[in-house]
């Protein structure tokens, strides 16, 4: 009955494998993988071995489902969308649908007419929640809006450390620490696995900048990459598990991220013994070589120069180049995370009703939870409900919150209730939109407090918005910074003269309150005259009823930074991102031109894994906040610090809500010097809710690579014997309670 209602080879494709669900126990003798009682590297090998040549290579190679894409034939059975490998249905092995999704499920282009998703907060604002079992609830949200959209690979789980406060996409990621970015992404990955959807973590490695991100040389130390950024990604992998890591368009040490044995062979498969399959990023595959290299499959393959990973692949085993082995190798892995995440043994989700209401209420408490109070003088939030009169100003707050562009734009709930062209040209110029999710903090703050005059300028004329702002008893400043994939803030400030806007208002009335609505930190150049100070990210699709939940008080804030606010660029390792100016490949470049764009820059790392945090540390440098940083309406302290040591540092401590309001607080435990030298490392963390006047006690036990340094020579972390001094405290440079314990003489594998 249902066979005969199938649409297309999507569907069949997926009712077979759910047929293998039923028949688990029994396999049937000519598909003995789908026996579930065999391990996932069992099933995958029985399944290889049945693979011909041809079936093989079809899965070492996707395309980019787009129309868009002239020379892309999409197969019909395809779901249009960011990348699909044809299954092969012989043998029932699915095809591979993919769907980015770091912030929910996309819709490029509209390719899939009117199909909406629930979008999640930016990652920075996740980041700021500083709780892991949002992260999981996000990755679950998208994990089941993909499947019962048909799609069983997430190109989500984007995690590169927010090195850079200028990258165009740190909105998609999450912190500049690798155990608070590590913790999160492993726990969105489990959420979306636990879906039985694929999640690819990305962009493996040093994706940290945009400009030139197709030339760009990321340099950096091995002992600065293993204690940053490559444990950033060694922490979410053992935690998650991701059936896919998605290799990155940079280079790093001079070799493609997709093309590089030391990251791929050594680190990621050798070192850290994964499992799964490396999949390139779209177009970011540079020969055969990257085969040898580690990577198991080219994604998006119309978009590089070849399809390397079929004709000239075979032409290069061959001749001998690449052995037949490592093919074996790589279409195993795919079929062993496509095994041990459930995708054959799963049944059909396609066509599921999607709860879009349950999606955007967990969206909503991401925001609630991950929007930071930076400043709030004289308790001048929480806004009164009685209010008489609130003037708002700027930042499309009529229409909605901002979203980020590029890839991860989703389209939510009515559609985007904004969407501004911001120019340009390129291959991206199509994505180069400002997209306004249809949630009007506006509105939300009318709802609010239904007995003010609320009124609103859309703040183009700052002489306008101040004489608006005037009589009113508060006004509230929405400042926005847009930020897009493929494209660098060109400074910290906020654009297009909305600091003039801000000064304006606040000389004209002194209980101005600004939210933030940013992608990276910004400088505030305003700040010593304005009173309040909300930072609420990229917020989703409640970001304006979140907001005006913190503006009002109905949410305590709990966010805590996630990324440093730098007081200036001078405090920057560099004062202009590495290749500041940098313009990509044009439709109308000679060969010349081409050529020499091609050479591409370098991006030193002189920092290390001395990110964010440990910079300013190290340099002394005194930032505008620190990481970490967060008020709340209610105040918190702590006390009773006991710290011991041995193998690992364990820290016990008490946390008290002194203030009169219920409220979460996240008290953070860092290490701050081994045997006197000064070392500031976050160790832990806990989010802690507390009524009024209870106290709670928390404990952190530190993973022992952040007590320990890499030994490059020796290739392990080295943990040398001594006292380590630990201190607990809000933020990076609000250290508190401290106490030491001595620690043993330690190794471990890399
Ligand atoms: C992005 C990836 C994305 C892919 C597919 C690339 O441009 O860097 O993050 O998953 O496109 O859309």
């Amino acid at each position: 009955m249902f066979r005969r209602t199938l649409m297309n080879g999507a569907i069949a494709f997926a009712v077979v494998a759910l047929a293998g669900a039923v028949q688990a126990q029994t396999a049937p003798a000519d598909r003995p993988w789908m026996n579930t009682k065999l391990s996932a590297d069992e099933r995958a090998k029985l399944l290889d071995q049945a693979l011909t040549d041809d079936e093989r290579y079809g899965l070492l190679h996707g395309i980019m489902p787009i129309p868009f894409f002239p020379n892309a034939k999409i197969p019909e059975e395809a779901i249009p969308g960011a990348g699909y490998v044809a299954g092969i249905p012989r043998l029932g092995v699915p095809a591979l649908y993919e769907t980015d999704a770091s912030l929910g499920v996309t819709n490029p282009m509209n390719v899939r007419k009117g199909d909406i998703a629930t979008a999640l907060p930016s990652g920075l604002a996740l980041g700021a929640t500083w709780n892991p079992a949002l992260a999981y609830m996000g990755g679950a949200v998208v994990g089941e809006e993909a499947a019962k959209k048909g799609f069983n690979v997430l190109l989500g789980g984007g995690m590169n450390l927010t090195a850079e406060p200028r990258n165009g996409r740190n909105f998609e990621y999450l912190a500049e620490d690798p155990l608070l970015a590590g913790v999160l992404a492993g726990e969105a990955v489990r959420g979306t696995q636990d879906q039985k959807v694929i999640s690819t973590v990305k962009h493996f490695a040093l994706n940290d900048q945009e400009t030139g991100r197709n030339v760009v040389d990321a340099t950096i130390g091995e002992q600065g990459f293993r204690q940053g950024e490559l444990l950033a990604f060694q922490f979410a992998i053992e935690k998650g598990k991701p059936g896919s890591v998605m290799c990155a368009y940079n280079k790093i040490n001079g070799h493609y991220a997709c093309d590089n044995d030391f990251l791929l062979n050594k680190v990621l498969k050798g070192d850290w013994a994964w499992p799964g399959w490396v999949m390139s990023d779209w177009g970011a595959v540079p020969g055969v070589s990257a085969a040898v290299n580690g990577l198991d499959q080219q994604s998006g393959a119309q978009l590089d120069r070849q399809v390397w990973f079929d004709k000239p692949l075979k032409e290069a085993v061959a001749k001998g180049e690449v052995q037949q082995a490592r093919v074996n190798d790589m279409s195993r892995r795919i079929l062993r995370s496509m095994f041990a995440v459930g995708v054959f043994d799963t049944p059909l989700r396609k066509g599921q009703a999607i709860d879009y209401d349950a999606g955007a209420a967990a969206s909503k408490t991401v925001a609630q939870q991950g929007i930071v109070l930076l400043k709030n003088d004289k308790n001048l939030l929480p806004l009164l409900k009685t209010a008489k009169s609130i003037v708002v100003v700027g930042g499309y707050a009529d229409k909605g919150v901002l979203s980020g562009g590029g890839s991860s734009q989703v389209t939510t709930g009515t559609g985007h209730a904004a969407s501004i062209p911001v120019g340009g040209d390129g291959p991206m110029v199509a994505w180069a939109s400002q997209v306004y999710h249809p949630s009007s903090p506006l509105k939300a703050i009318k709802d609010k407090a239904p007995g003010a005059n609320v009124r609103f300028s859309d703040g183009r004329y700052p002489s306008e918005a101040a004489a608006l702002a005037k009589d009113a008893e508060v006004a509230v400043v929405f400042a926005t910074q847009w930020n897009m994939e493929s494209i660098d803030a060109g400074d910290m400030s906020l654009p297009q003269g909305q600091d003039q806007l801000i000064a304006a208002v606040a000389a004209a009335n002194p209980n101005t309150i600004v939210v933030l609505e940013t992608g990276n930190p910004v400088l505030m150049p305003w700040l010593t005259s304005v009173p309040a100070v909300v930072e609420a990210w990229y917020s989703g699709a409640k970001g304006g009823e979140a907001i005006a939940d913190v503006l009002f008080g109905d949410v305590n804030p709990s966010g805590r930074l996630p990324i440093t606010f730098p007081a200036s660029e001078d405090q920057l390792h560099d004062r202009q991102i590495a290749g500041f100016g940098y313009v990509g490949p044009g439709f109308g470049d000679s060969p010349e031109v081409l050529a020499e764009k091609g050479k591409g820059f370098e991006a030193s790392h002189p920092e290390g894994s001395d990110i964010g945090y440990r910079w300013y540390a190290r340099k002394g440098f005194r930032p505008l906040f620190p990481f970490g940083y967060g008020l709340s309406y209610t105040s918190f302290k702590y006390g009773g610090l006991k710290v011991s040591g041995g193998d690992t540092i364990t820290a016990s401590f008490d946390v008290t809500n002194t203030g009169a309001k219920a409220g979460a607080d996240v008290p953070q435990v860092y290490l701050t010097a081994r045997s006197g030298a000064p070392e500031l490392r976050l160790l832990g963390w806990n989010r802690v809710e507390l009524a009024p006047g209870e106290t709670k006690r928390v404990t952190v036990t530190a993973d022992r690579r952040l007590l320990a340094d890499f030994d490059v020579k020796a290739r392990k972390w080295r943990i040398d014997a001594g006292t380590y001094d630990v201190a607990v405290g809000a933020s990076a440079t609000a250290l508190d309670a401290k106490a030491s314990a001595k620690v043993k003489a330690g190794a471990l594998k890399p």
